[in-house]
């Protein structure tokens, strides 16, 4: 098939805005929609095709906006839906596509519909949530009691109980966050209309939020089952029985029947799916079934977890090369891959994988970036990642906002963590470390807000911001632009077949791509000491340079943290070989 009859989004690029961390219009040191809208040159400048943005609805904001109590308005706290409008308008004008967070696993405990449900156990909306007896003779909120023994990914049970009902209700992620049932059709229904409400409104499609955990495996006499007992915990796993559920593809086929079609070829439909492998998400995406465009998954950003995400390790390269590689085979003839270090979820990618001294942070940053722009599947890029953002340097507990990052604290000191240690892995693992303003320029607070920030803004940002690398044809920013026009233009770089070389190496990541004879060599040095290129792929050293993160030098070796783009003259080399 000739290269421009792939989906547009083959050769897209999506920017991700976290708005309240991104630019403050109205001094009250929130990021909001005027915000955004006073930046978008800098959008267009960097070259995306796609503005992914994360929630905006009203919302209590007890998980930052993920939990919404009205789905279809703008949080005054954000701007007005006039200001959505617009910013639709404006991203157009300049050829950018707006997809909206879609976040349909749970609602607000302030939604009218919750809010409806938990009045009565005879209420009509009762049954668009789990709500359930405590276990079989036991009292109501005595610990243990809990429906199932299920972990909250918040920490603590998933089972809030309702002292009126004497019932519990559902929540995989805060008590502020129930799950909606979509066992039942209304609830199916209402949510499709307020997405098609949403398109009419010309956003371009959806990120679809924890999209796999819609589907639970309810028994026909309406039990959940518990799940294996979590080591250290007095609670069990229950992700076999919430994540890719029995009922998950029918719900996206249905979704798509009533709310795409007409219009998929426009449309940009991604969905989140932690614990998805590869053999699923060659399901979800697969376009004969029609369900999703691109699955965003999780493998290669828990390969530093030892165990999970409060016990890290650091990341071994053959494990990323594992990984990376059995991805891109995956899904090499069937669907489509999503290519992310960063979003608001997850630390900086510059100081967890990369180095973010003064000495190799630029040239880490743009590593890192090459590695990932020049694997096949749509790179998402991170607002801050274009500028080589790192983490924060927090200190105190009190610096912290997010939920998870809060709730974490609590319940392991309450099992005897020892506080300062915990406080060592937020300081490293805390998706707050993400969530620190946007840093513009070198003022007080970074041009990010004229009031007080609601998160404290990097230090950092009196040297690395965007100002000074707009100015810059050496910045991250440079870098990451060069990447987002290679593959704009070269079909190769969108499409080519994917290689791992050297799957064993520590140090130098390689691949080749190709397509109709064109192939291009990356040699990435994700290491801080010098490669000998000629003895591992003597084929580089004549190559020539597409593009490359460091100036000129010499073509047999790979300077730390350097990357290159090389095209071949003429088939892919043998490699595969440590
Ligand atoms: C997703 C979001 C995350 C949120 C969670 C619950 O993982 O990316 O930010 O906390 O779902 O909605």
């Amino acid at each position: 098939m000739p290269a421009a009859d792939h989906p547009w989004w083959t050769r897209a690029v999506v920017y991700q805005v976290y708005p309240r961390s991104f630019q403050d219009s109205d001094g009250d040191g929130v990021g909001d929609l005027g915000g955004i809208l006073q930046r978008i040159d800098h959008l267009a400048d960097l070259g995306v095709d796609v503005v992914w943005l994360s929630p905006v609805y009203p919302s209590p904001q007890a998980d930052n906006g993920y939990d919404i109590s009205d789905y279809q308005d703008v949080d005054p706290l954000f701007g007005t839906l006039a200001q959505l409008d617009q910013l639709v308008a404006a991203l157009h004008a300049r050829g950018i596509r707006l997809v909206l967070d879609l976040v349909v696993n749970h609602t607000s405990d302030e939604h009218p519909w919750f809010v409806e449900s938990r009045s009565s156990t005879d209420s009509p909306k009762r049954d668009w949530y789990w709500w359930r007896p405590p276990r079989a003779g036991m009292a109501a909120g005595t610990p243990g009691a809990e429906p199932t023994n299920w972990h909250s990914h918040f920490s603590g049970p998933t089972w809030q109980l309702d002292e009126a009902s004497g019932e519990y209700y559902l929540h995989l992620f805060a008590a502020k966050q129930p799950d909606l049932n979509w066992e039942n059709p209304e609830v199916r229904h209402a949510v499709y209309a307020m997405m098609r409400w949403w398109l009419d409104r010309g956003v371009d499609g959806f990120r679809m939020d924890v999209i796999n955990m819609i589907s639970k495996a309810v028994a026909p006499d309406g039990s959940l089952p518990d799940g294996p007992q979590l080591p250290g915990l007095p609670y069990g796993d229950g992700t076999p029985f919430f994540s890719n559920g029995p009922r998950i593809h029918e719900y996206l086929q249905e979704m798509h029947r009533e709310v795409f079609a007409g219009h998929p070829e426009q449309l940009l439909l991604v969905g989140e799916m932690p614990g998805v492998t590869t053999e699923q998400a060659r399901l979800y995406t697969d376009p004969a079934r029609a369900e999703v465009d691109m699955v965003f998954q999780f493998e290669h950003v828990q390969l530093d977890f030892e165990g999970s995400k409060w016990h890290p390790r650091p990341l071994r390269m053959r494990d990323l090369k594992a990984s990376f590689g059995r991805w891109q085979a995956g899904l090499a003839d069937v669907g489509w891959n999503s290519l992310y270090w960063d979003n608001h979820d997850q630390p900086r990618a510059v100081s967890r994988f990369g180095d973010d001294s003064p000495r190799f942070r630029r040239d880490s940053a743009t590593c890192l970036a090459t590695l990932l722009h020049l694997h096949r599947g749509t790179p998402y890029v991170y607002q801050g990642e274009e500028i080589g953002m790192a983490n924060h340097p927090f200190t105190a507990l009190e610096q912290f906002r997010d939920v998870e990052s809060l709730n974490h604290h609590v319940q392991a000191v309450a099992h005897g963590a020892d506080p300062a240690e915990v406080l060592a892995v937020l300081r490293r693992m805390s998706r707050d470390n993400a969530r620190t303003p946007v840093q513009w320029d070198a003022s007080p607070n970074a041009g990010f807000t004229t009031g007080t920030p609601w998160i404290a803004v990097n230090p950092d940002h009196t040297e690395w911001n965007a100002q000074a690398q707009r100015a810059d044809p050496t910045s991250v920013f440079a870098h990451h632009r060069r990447l987002v026009a290679l593959r704009h233009d070269l079909p190769v770089v969108a499409l080519g077949d994917f290689t791992m070389l050297l799957p064993e190496h520590d140090e130098v990541y390689a691949f080749t791509r190709s397509l109709d004879g064109d192939t291009l060599l990356v040699v990435c040095n994700v290491s801080g000491s010098v490669q000998d290129l000629a003895g591992l792929l003597p084929e580089a050293v004549d190559g020539e340079v597409v593009l490359g993160n460091l100036p000129g030098d010499d073509p047999a070796v790979l300077r730390p943290w350097e990357a290159r783009v090389l095209r071949l003259p003429s088939a892919a080399p043998s490699g595969g070989s440590p």
